[in-house]
């Protein structure tokens, strides 16, 4: 039986779907902003493997939450690896593109420098550490730019700010890999079965949505999808400024995924997936 860090949450909707025989623990059942005894409640669970899919993901608000973000994000995920170890079991950990600052035109590997460039991304990087340093059979799983039918993404706000907008500016020089919350718990729970029959593949992974594009270009193939008609117009995020700094350059080099014979997702076919859940037709 596996145990689930996240309830409500984009991942952990999705794994919910794919684990109906797991443990699931939202912020009603473990507030791991608060919680002293994250250890203790893995034990008493006794699980055959750990998915982590919760996390403080509010990029702005991090920058004047950084103490919480940081107990979410790093001390909480530093408990679990710990009891991972401790229990000899695979711990999946979910992280993000935002630990890289974003500089250059190529992909980052798995093992590129890590240089955030705002709270969220230092906060999840300290995460990475912990987890690394406890040495639990574990696999970190960066991606980027998640969407899917439920929580808050950028889907989500396009379709509704189409409902009473025909022109809106996005953002066309951040470039990045739009990934379906879907194809991630899938990945995730390929990744904790893999694990557990073979702890060597242990290590940090990237998995991310193809084609790569720019948040602009993301909107209008939403629009396209949806049949929204929405002028969309390019500007540089210079003009877009927010409270954290946002890495121009997202892509993601996920090659070393074939260890886990797992295929990057086509985002576009996840927008269709995902409009097709919300009942939107075109
Ligand atoms: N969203 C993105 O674009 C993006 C990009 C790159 C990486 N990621 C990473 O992907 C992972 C999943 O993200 P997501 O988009 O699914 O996140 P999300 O929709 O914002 O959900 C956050 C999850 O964290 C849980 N959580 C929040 N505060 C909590 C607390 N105090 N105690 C316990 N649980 C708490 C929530 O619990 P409840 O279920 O109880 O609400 C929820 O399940 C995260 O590690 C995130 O850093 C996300």
């Amino acid at each position: 039986m596996m145990l689930v860090f996240g309830s409500s949450g984009q991942v952990a909707t999705e794994l919910r779907e794919r684990l109906p025989d797991a443990v699931f623990l939202g912020r009603e059942e473990a507030d791991l902003s608060v919680h002293t005894n994250i250890g203790g409640i893995i034990e008493e669970i006794g699980p055959a493997a750990i998915i982590n899919a919760a996390a403080y993901t509010a990029v702005d608000k991090a920058e004047e939450e950084e103490a919480l973000a940081l107990k979410l994000n790093a001390q909480a995920p530093a408990e679990m690896a710990k009891a991972a170890a401790r229990l000899s079991i695979p711990l999946v950990h979910i992280s993000t593109d935002y630990v890289f600052d974003g500089s250059g035109e190529t992909a980052f590997a798995p093992d590129a420098g890590t240089a955030p460039l705002g709270a969220y991304g230092r906060t999840k990087l300290k995460g990475e550490q912990a987890i690394v340093a406890a040495a639990p059979v574990y696999a970190i799983l960066r991606t980027s730019w998640v969407f899917s039918a439920h929580g808050a993404n950028f889907l989500k706000t396009m379709l509704r700010l189409s409902e009473t907008r025909d022109h809106l500016t996005i953002v066309a020089d951040q470039i990045g890999g739009p990934t379906p919350a879907s194809a991630i718990a899938e990945a995730c729970v390929k990744i904790a079965r893999s694990l557990a029959a073979d702890p060597s593949k242990a290590g940090t992974y990237h998995f991310s949505g193809v084609p790569e594009v720019s948040w602009a270009d993301f909107a209008r193939e939403i629009f396209r999808q949806a049949g929204r008609s929405v002028a969309v117009e390019d500007i540089p995020t210079s003009a877009y400024p927010t409270p954290a700094k946002r890495p121009l350059n997202s892509r993601l080099d996920c090659r070393s995924l074939a260890a886990f014979e797992l295929n990057r997702p086509d985002w576009k076919d996840g927008v269709a997936d995902t409009l097709a859940k919300l009942g939107v037709t075109s």
